[in-house]
């Protein structure tokens, strides 16, 4: 994403944290228990007989879609175990070949089939059919057969969402229409007991031309969240509240710091995670990288909820510790190291930014010669986290560049 634009750094931030400990680092490269960098793009998260399930688009540079679907399992959310793929592109297959779109996958247990059901966005590369995929599995990591890829109440879908209710364990598919004038809206549709087939559209998001809907249940409310239509480039996503899901629903607002464009993500999916002590609920956000979508990452982050005032927000954390036992999280904390003491060389400056800590940006730094250099970072001696803050000015062309 940033590849082609000029990026400043504010400081840099050296944290406790060590590489390898189970900690969630947003954005950064998180490698699987085999080494390899964790493929499931605008994943899901199921949590099934005391694990986690991460599902999510495989993309490879050769193939960025039609790659299938990949599957990890988790006990603490940050220690990921390949299990393959668990929807592999038949050759040839009207809906499921390499050549299709297979997006945003979501799995549900069924409890009339006793089986697991995947279901995803089921479409040709040039978004004509927009379909909804159904496959099935006996065991959660499959390899799951396909059943059939539908039209919605015989409408389009696109962007597919799945919320559970935790209360009644009645599912829900969220899906917007497509991107015609007419397709402005998203809809929240009822499946029926099987999760099999849709029942009925339980509420329509009219006039909002949004995508990648996600809801989130606490203990009085719904929060749906979901993204404008700006492609693999990151917008401010807005979040709307309701007592039901029938609604009434609020008016959306945007859950981030302004011009962080929700930390660089894309929403998709939000997890509950009910500890012995607390009950977290995660964002589960995509940083799609324009340049290389097969290198995007994860942005995940604690949602902080609060149902009297009936407000959902996103803070940023560099590194947090996340007790799934006990539903507790902590950020984890360092030593910042200001870009006013670094030093500079070449094309690289020292530019007054009355934004950045120290009242300076360190800039210019192209080429082979630019360097800018902190003093004085003392290390553990193991392997650590370093973040880096920067600004990216491309406000100007936003929408033109990615
Ligand atoms: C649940 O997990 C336990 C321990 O991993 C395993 O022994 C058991 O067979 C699993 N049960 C089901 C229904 O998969
Ligand atoms: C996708 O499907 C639509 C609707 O059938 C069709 O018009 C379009 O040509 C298809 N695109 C490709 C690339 O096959
Ligand atoms: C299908 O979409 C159209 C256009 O958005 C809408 O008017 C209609 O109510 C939808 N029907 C169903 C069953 O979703
Ligand atoms: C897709 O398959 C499911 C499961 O067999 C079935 O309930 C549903 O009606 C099918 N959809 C269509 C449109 O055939
Ligand atoms: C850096 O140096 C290498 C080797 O001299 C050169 O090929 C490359 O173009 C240089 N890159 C930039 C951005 O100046």
């Amino acid at each position: 994403m940033f590849n082609s634009l000029l990026v400043s750094l504010l400081h840099c931030l050296l944290l406790g944290a060590t590489a390898q400990a189970k900690y969630i680092a947003p954005g950064a490269r998180w490698r699987d228990t085999e080494g390899n960098v964790v493929n499931a793009h605008a994943g899901s998260v199921v949590f099934d007989n005391g694990t986690f399930w991460l599902f999510g688009e495989y993309k490879t540079q050769a193939q960025p879609e039609g790659g299938g679907v990949s599957v990890y399992s988790s006990t603490d959310l940050a220690t990921w175990q390949s299990h393959g793929l668990a929807l592999v592109p038949i050759q040839g297959h009207p809906y499921i070949s390499p050549q299709m779109i297979i997006q945003r996958p979501k799995v549900v247990y069924s409890e009339p089939t006793g089986q697991y059901h995947m279901l995803w966005h089921a479409d040709n590369s040039s978004y004509g059919l927009l379909l909804q995929g159904l496959a099935t599995a006996d065991t959660i990591a499959g390899p799951y057969s396909f059943v059939n890829a539908t039209a919605p109440l015989g409408n389009w879908s696109q962007d597919f969402g799945l919320f559970t209710d935790y209360k009644d364990g009645r599912s829900y598919a969220l899906y917007s229409n497509g991107d015609t004038k007419e397709g402005r809206d998203v809809y929240l549709t009822a499946y029926d007991e099987e999760v099999s087939a849709l029942d009925q559209v339980v509420y329509r998001f009219n006039k909002y031309d949004l995508e990648a809907p996600t809801i989130v249940q606490t203990e009085k409310s719904y929060y749906a969240l979901m993204s404008h239509k700006t492609g693999y480039r990151p917008n401010n996503v807005v979040a709307f509240r309701a007592d039901k899901l029938s609604g009434p629903w609020s008016q959306p607002w945007i859950v981030a710091p302004l011009n962080t464009r929700t930390f660089n993500s894309q929403s998709g999916f939000t997890l509950r995670i009910k500890g012995k002590k607390k009950t977290t609920y995660l964002y589960l956000g995509d940083q799609w990288d324009g340049n290389s979508i097969w290198e995007s990452r994860y942005i995940w982050l604690p949602m902080n909820i609060d149902d009297d005032k009936k407000t959902l927000q996103l803070d940023w954390y560099d590194v947090y510790d996340l007790d799934i036992q006990s539903g507790e999280w902590s950020p984890v904390k360092g030593t910042t190291y200001l870009g006013k003491d670094a030093t500079t060389s070449g094309n690289a400056f020292k530019q007054e930014a009355n934004f950045a800590s120290g009242g300076t940006i360190l800039t210019g730094i192209y080429g082979n010669d630019s360097t800018v250099t902190f003093h004085g970072i003392e290390g553990t001696g193991k392997p650590q986290w370093v973040s880096f803050y920067y600004q990216n000015i491309d406000d100007m062309g936003f929408g033109d560049q990615q």
